[in-house]
Order: structure tokens, then C-alpha cells, then sequence
């Protein structure tokens, strides 16, 4: 296959599953409230799957008919190679980018998992854009999706972090850009693992024997455990700092930018970011009240469901930036 100028994304989709968890409805469970988590937070609810046996790949299913139509593809057989962001992946392995496949009856398709948290849509835009400029794959399927409500602690001891996550799905349709002024601008990812166990899931984990045990259990080890005030201070930093960078790059200045679709972990933390690179909240998609922090999937479904509001169109200049777990980030830049 030919080489291609620039990659961009053809189309776009979400899903939520239909359960909604209000903060009134953890209050029950922990000793939380609504005030204290809008407060903090900005979450007001969240979505959770409607019962056991939906995995991420089950999520990302309906995300992927929309974003199929939406780039005016005839049908599944137009994907050529499948790049799964998700940190709740359906089981340990094989990746949920093979479920998929599956799924979506590709066989024979490759199917990539990237395990990057909240910045995984970054990092596989950013292998997808590779694939596309290179002429390696036309049509690559990009998803994050995440099931996190079966893998929170949903009691007093996990408080801090099972306020703030939800489950659902993004997918993007990458392939060529058919305007020269269209296309993926500046893409930058960054990782530092000095803060790996600042927002960490310890077990089940292969440096132990056995690598998950009953007392590993009773300590909680097997939910996420954060340092919230560490992750607060490096977001607000490295996320205007890699902005910045791609703005710079891109020879794109903040004013220029008709959307921004930061990384939904916190609305305070979006705030301060938007302050910092002097892009009016207005332009800032803000959906964490109603879905909470879903990872990977944050960056596609914000920016679907701003595209189907008219917040974007063809021709818009976009601003993605992400921070999460790892401690991973990135940012991209794109005309529409
Ligand atoms: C999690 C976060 C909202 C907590 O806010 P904070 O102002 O830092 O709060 P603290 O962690 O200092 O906790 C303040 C108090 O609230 C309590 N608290 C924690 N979670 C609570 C909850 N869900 N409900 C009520 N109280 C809670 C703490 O125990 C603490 O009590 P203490 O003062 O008696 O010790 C905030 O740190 C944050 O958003 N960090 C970034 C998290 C993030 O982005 N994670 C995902 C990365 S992709």
C-alpha cells in the first residue's frame, strides 16, 4: 500500500451501558456524599454495566457501528487492523482487541492492545497514525473502552477512588486525510515510571508467588489504590506542558483551537488546565458529571458526543490532551 500524506479520524462513536450510579447511590455503600464529591470531583453519576458478563469488548461494540457509519464505511470488513486502549481489559489475556475481532467477524485482522490508561487513546492514535501515514493498514479501528465498576471497591476503604470512575466506550475510524490541510498535526506521549505506583493495581501480579493469595485480598490488593494529591499536581502540570508542546509544533497558537477534549479525571483539574493555556472553558468538552472518569475511553467519547452537539466539524481544529496511571501522558493536535 501507498504512503499517505496525513491520517485522520473518518468517524467517530460512543456507548454507555444504561445503568446510572448517582453519588447518592454510593453514599449508600461508603461513608461519601454528593457534596463532597461534586466538590472535588465535578461527578455528579456514572454508568455501570447492567449486570455481569459485559466486558469491554461488549462496550466498545455499539461505539464501533457509530463510528463505522459515521465515516461512511459499508461495513466491518473495511477495518484492517484493530488497536484496543483499555487498563479493564474482558480477561487478563488475550487482549479484548482479539475479542473484538471476533466480535466484530474479522478474522485474520490484527488486533493490538495498548495498556496505557488514561492516555491509551493517545498512545494507539498515535500507532495508528504510523499505520495510516506508512501505507502499512488504510482503516484502523481505534477503541478505548473500560468496565470499571467490577473492579472498584465500592466500601469505606476504596472511597477515594470508586467515586471517580464509570464504565464506557469511544472508538475512532483512522485512515488518510483526503484534504492536505486535514489530518493528525503533532501527537506527543511521555511516561514516567517514578510515579508507577501513585495510581496502581497491585495483584494479581507476576513478580509474586502465588501472584494473588486470600490475604492479598483481605488487604484490598486487588483494587486500584492512588496517591489523589500526587496525580492532582503532576496532571496540572505535564498536561499544559505537552499542549503546549504539540500547539508549538503544529504552528497552532491556544486562540486558534475550536475544541479541546482534555482527559476526564477531574473537572478542577480541567479547569486549572484550560487557566493555564488560556483556552475559554467554553471550548473545553466537561462530561465527567455524567460518566465520571471512563480512562481510555474519556478522549473518544467526549469528542463524539461534541461532534453529534455541532461543537466540531469538518475543518475544526482539535486539541486532545491526557494524564493518567504510570505515570503516562500525551497530547495531540488535529484539523478535522
Ligand atoms: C481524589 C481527589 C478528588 C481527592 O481530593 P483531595 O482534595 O485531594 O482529597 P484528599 O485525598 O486530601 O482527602 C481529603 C479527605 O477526604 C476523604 N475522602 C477521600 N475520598 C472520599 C470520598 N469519596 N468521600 C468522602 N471523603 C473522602 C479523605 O479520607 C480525607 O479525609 P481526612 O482529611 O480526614 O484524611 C483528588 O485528589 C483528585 O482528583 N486527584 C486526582 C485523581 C485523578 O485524577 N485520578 C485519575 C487519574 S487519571
Amino acid at each position: 500500500m501507498k504512503s499517505v500524506a496525513a491520517s485522520t479520524i473518518l468517524g467517530i462513536g460512543h456507548y454507555v451501558p444504561s445503568k446510572v450510579v448517582t453519588n447518592d447511590d454510593l453514599a449508600k455503600l461508603m461513608s461519601t456524599s454528593d457534596e463532597w464529591i461534586q466538590q472535588r470531583t465535578g461527578i455528579k453519576e456514572r454508568r455501570y454495566i447492567e449486570h455481569s458478563g459485559i466486558g469491554a469488548s461488549d462496550l466498545a461494540l455499539p461505539a464501533v457501528k457509530m463510528a463505522l457509519e459515521h465515516a461512511g464505511l459499508a461495513s466491518e470488513k473495511d477495518v484492517d487492523a484493530i488497536v484496543f486502549a483499555t487498563l479493564s481489559p474482558d480477561h487478563n489475556f488475550p487482549g479484548s482487541g482479539c475479542f473484538l475481532g471476533h466480535k466484530l467477524g474479522l478474522p485474520g485482522v490484527p488486533a493490538l492492545d495498548v495498556r496505557n490508561q488514561c492516555s491509551g487513546f493517545l498512545y494507539g492514535l498515535s500507532i495508528a497514525d504510523a499505520w495510516v501515514r506508512g501505507g502499512v493498514y488504510r482503516h484502523v479501528l481505534l477503541v478505548g473502552a473500560e468496565v470499571h465498576s467490577t473492579g472498584i471497591e465500592l466500601a469505606d476503604r476504596g472511597r477515594d477512588v470508586a467515586v471517580l470512575f464509570g464504565d464506557g466506550a469511544g472508538a475512532a475510524i483512522i485512515g488518510p486525510a483526503t484534504d492536505p490541510d486535514q489530518g493528525l498535526r503533532s501527537i506527543k506521549l511521555h511516561a514516567d515510571g517514578s510515579g508507577a505506583k501513585d495510581l496502581w493495581l497491585e495483584a494479581p501480579a507476576s513478580a509474586y508467588v502465588p501472584r494473588l493469595t486470600k490475604e492479598m485480598m483481605d488487604e484490598g490488593k486487588h483494587f486500584p489504590a492512588m496517591n489523589g494529591k500526587q496525580v492532582f499536581r503532576w496532571a496540572t502540570e505535564k498536561m499544559p506542558e505537552v499542549s503546549r508542546a504539540v500547539l508549538e509544533e503544529a504552528k497552532i497558537s491556544a486562540g486558534d483551537i475550536d475544541l479541546f477534549v482534555p482527559h476526564q479525571a477531574n473537572l478542577r483539574i480541567n479547569q486549572l488546565v484550560c487557566q493555564k493555556l488560556g483556552i475559554p472553558e467554553s471550548k473545553a468538552v466537561a462530561n465527567i458529571e455524567k460518566y465520571g472518569n471512563t480512562t481510555a475511553a474519556t478522549i473518544p467519547l467526549g469528542l463524539s458526543e461534541a461532534w453529534r452537539e455541532g461543537r466540531c466539524r469538518r475543518g475544526s481544529n482539535v486539541l486532545m490532551a491526557a494524564f493518567g496511571s504510570g505515570y503516562t501522558w500525551g497530547a495531540a493536535v488535529l484539523k478535522l
